[in-house]
């Protein structure tokens, strides 16, 4: 569960008193220091997540339900969450994602070992996952109604299911569970839909989500490309470096 105190550095900190002096007078501080820990150490979580301890269906379905508040649009909320638990239709799937990709993930990482290399971090992690989806309690499947035409270039898609499921990820966090977005297994989503009895020609599966207990301590923020290098105000060429006086 999120603790109280944060593990943030200096730049949060400094990001905090920022927004303290922003914020409005009916908002209550703690909870903006825990939806920020929440939205700061949300990772993509592969070795963590605990193999042994099953989780409940309560849990799944309570985070379902908050995912569902997530907006679509035109509210079309044109999607199906399809919730694996079945021991052999997980290795179905498991076998399938490696089939898709996995396995290419799994050399990869063999090529790659020691580097030390962050991408090299993540294609190992990836490979971890990729050789014990199996073994992972929950799969979730999202999907949404429809397929999109070659040349579909309107709303309500992809970009319709993708806040629910990022708020479905939030939501196993702040429980004490982790999960990870992964797209390996559509390249064979014919195969999954076969396998999950999913009518291929009018669903869509978006994404595989691994869902487990986390083990170990907490998570951290993630390094990530600094703001002033991918925000602008106002115009494209308008530097935020130059706009704004507490970077
Ligand atoms: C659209 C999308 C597709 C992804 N596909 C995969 C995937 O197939 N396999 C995987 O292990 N991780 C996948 N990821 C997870 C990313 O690798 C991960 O989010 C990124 O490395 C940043 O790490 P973090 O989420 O822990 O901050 C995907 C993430 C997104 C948003």
């Amino acid at each position: 569960m999120l603790a109280a105190t944060l593990p943030w550095g200096n730049g949060c900190r400094r990001s905090r008193r920022a927004s303290d002096e922003a914020r409005g007078t009916d908002v209550d501080s703690s909870q903006i220091a825990t939806v920020d820990e929440l939205l700061t150490t949300t990772r993509s979580v592969r070795r963590r997540l605990d193999l042994e301890r099953p989780v409940p269906d309560e849990v799944v379905v309570d985070c379902l339900r908050l995912a569902l508040q997530a907006p679509t649009g035109g509210n079309a909320q044109n999607w199906r969450w399809l919730v694996v638990r079945d021991p052999a239709t997980r290795q179905g799937l498991a076998e399938l994602y490696r089939r898709a990709g996995g396995l290419a993930i799994i050399e990869a990482a063999q090529r790659v070992a020691g580097s030390g290399r962050v991408g090299d971090r993540v294609t190992a992690s990836a490979a971890h996952l990729a050789g014990n989806l199996e073994h992972v309690p929950v799969l979730v499947v999202p999907c949404m109604l429809g397929r999109h035409p070659a040349d579909y270039n309107g709303p309500g898609m992809w970009d319709s299911i993708l806040p629910a499921i990022w708020s479905f990820q939030l939501a196993l966090r702040s429980r004490g569970l982790g999960s990870c977005y992964t797209t390996v297994h559509r390249r064979r989503e014919r195969e999954a839909a076969a396998l999950l009895g999913i009518p291929y020609d009018d669903v869509t599966q978006v994404a595989l989500l691994p869902v487990a207990w986390t083990t170990g301590r907490g998570f951290g923020p993630a390094p990530r490309r600094p703001l002033e290098d991918v925000m602008a105000f106002d115009r494209w060429d308008e530097h935020l470096t130059e706009r704004v006086p507490w970077h």
